[in-house]
């Protein structure tokens, strides 16, 4: 098996949870749109992250859509540590909640959306959740970055 899979063109996110009082927030690129009408999405989860735990037991998060712009700071933050170890949000005064609760990143973000999750499949070491949108913004113009050109221009 060579490198192929990466070569489907794919986006980063902070997908954003809440638990009680802990909020987290970790990067995922495995994110598709389902459906466009009603608007639905698929996101994909280790079952291994903190994230996914949260995410099973509330049924809600938000996805913040990266931008070509993302300094490798934000990746190493929520993608190279789990929130078992830190809290993610301690030190970030760059974020807000939208309506559901949760918070999303307004910088280096083009988009939020809120999702609610309708059904997961298992799939061993992830889970496939597939969310109905409850609550979308438009934050900026920037162009979204790819899951190619975080392998560019941060994994030499
Ligand atoms: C570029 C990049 C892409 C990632 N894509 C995914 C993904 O699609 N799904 C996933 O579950 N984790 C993905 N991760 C890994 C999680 O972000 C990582 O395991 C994180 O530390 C989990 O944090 P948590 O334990 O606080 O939830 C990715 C990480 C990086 C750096």
């Amino acid at each position: 098996m060579d490198t192929a899979i990466f070569n489907l063109t794919h986006g980063l996110y902070v997908l954003t949870t809440r638990l009680g009082e802990k909020d987290n927030g970790c990067i995922i690129d495995a994110v598709m749109q389902a459906t466009a009408m009603p608007q639905r999405i698929a996101i994909g989860v280790m079952k291994h992250n903190l994230s996914h735990g949260i995410l099973a037991a509330s049924g809600i998060f938000n996805l913040s859509i990266l931008t070509e712009d993302t300094p490798q700071k934000v990746f190493q933050h929520f993608g190279l540590q789990s929130g078992r170890d830190v809290n993610k949000f301690e030190k970030c005064d760059e974020v807000q909640r939208s309506a559901n609760g949760l918070y999303f990143i307004p910088k280096y973000t083009n988009a939020f959306l809120s999702g609610k999750v309708e059904q997961s499949i298992d799939l061993d070491t992830h889970t496939v959740f597939i969310a109905s949108i409850t609550e979308s913004r438009v934050l900026s113009d920037g162009k979204g970055i790819t899951y190619n050109d975080y392998r560019a221009n941060f994994r030499k």
